[in-house]
């Protein structure tokens, strides 16, 4: 039986990697897309969703409207990163489909309390903004969630948008803190994994040798690159989403501990740090596999396939 999960996102074209392949995976089914404010405003990102789903020829999937904002803080968003859209470097086509009425914070409530206990797995892949919010106002879900899977904070690599934060938790620490000490198992998927996920120029090329998703990817990755190329002077865009979701296809290329993992809410220059125990030192109970290492071939092996394979199918 396929796993059910819902899709938590803010894209951004590295989230659109993401769903792209869990679209194109059979082991995958995706309840539905909530949108959330990060990378760039809401408005942005509920209508990328969209367009994500069509083209990946899923018009029929819901996706709903989240948090415009952060529990209790200004949005800050990436668009230095990620350009105005969000997902530009390619232009799609305007939405045909519409948002599903009502609010993700919703959704996602109904869906976990509707769904046999344990069977439905949240991938968080922005802000945490919604999740929190569900977990907030109705805890009894929380014993009902079989994982969370997210992309979110650092150790060794410390912070993209600060020196010391990763952005999807600096943007909503408040929601991070809540969602990291609700006791629902969860895997994180940080900046020490992600960055080593670097799309290769012979990989890029490939992508665009497929149909339209590929192509779509190879030119979201032109974009998205340049930005890492001019911080880091890294070849290559790191993917860090995508993480997620091939940790849910194969979790054998990817290797973590279980450690305790906190989040600082109110340090003065250490805002959203996730303060990861990596060495076990503190004595504090464990409550995330926290991933640091990846078998890059075989991730970029299994999106080539993946995305292949939807291309193939989308004619
Ligand atoms: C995370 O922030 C966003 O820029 C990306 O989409 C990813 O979720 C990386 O720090
Ligand atoms: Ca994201």
């Amino acid at each position: 039986m396929a796993r059910k999960i819902i899709i938590d996102t803010d894209p951004g074209q590295d989230d659109a990697v993401a769903i792209l392949l869990a679209l194109a995976s059979p082991e995958i089914e995706v309840l539905g897309l909530t949108a959330v404010a990060g990378n760039v405003p809401l408005h942005h990102t509920q209508r990328n969703a969209l367009v994500l789903c069509e083209l990946a020829g899923r018009p029929d999937l819901p996706v709903y409207a989240g948090a415009e904002a952060p529990l209790s803080r200004p949005l800050v968003t990436a668009e230095h990163v990620h350009g105005k859209t969000g997902l530009d470097g390619v232009t799609l086509p305007d939405p045909t489909m519409a948002l599903t009425p009502g609010h993700a914070v919703d959704f996602l409530i109904e869906t976990l309390r509707r769904e046999p206990a344990g069977t439905v797995t949240l991938v968080p892949i922005g802000p945490l903004t919604n999740i929190a919010m569900a977990f907030q106002r109705a805890p009894d879900i929380i014993p009902r969630v079989q994982e969370i899977v997210l992309m979110g904070g650092a150790y060794f690599e410390v912070g993209n948008i600060t020196p010391t934060a990763e952005f999807n938790i600096y943007v909503d620490p408040e929601a991070a803190s809540l969602v990291f000490a609700a006791g629902a198992p969860l895997t994180v998927m940080p900046l020490d994994v992600t960055h080593k996920a670097l799309t290769s120029r012979p990989w890029v090329e490939q992508m665009r040798a497929m149909g339209r998703i590929g192509q779509a990817i190879a030119s979201w990755t032109d974009f998205f690159e340049r930005y890492d190329r001019e911080k880091y002077g890294s070849e290559g865009a790191p993917l860090h989403d995508p993480c997620t979701i091939a940790w849910l296809l194969a979790p054998q290329l990817f290797s973590g501990r279980f450690i305790n993992v906190e989040i600082e809410t109110r340090g003065e220059f250490t805002l959203g740090m996730t303060v990861a125990d990596w060495w076990r030192v503190s004595g504090r109970t464990p409550n995330a596999t926290f991933i640091r290492d990846v078998d890059v071939k075989g991730l970029f092996e299994l999106l080539t396939r993946r995305i292949g394979e939807l291309d193939r199918r989308l004619g």
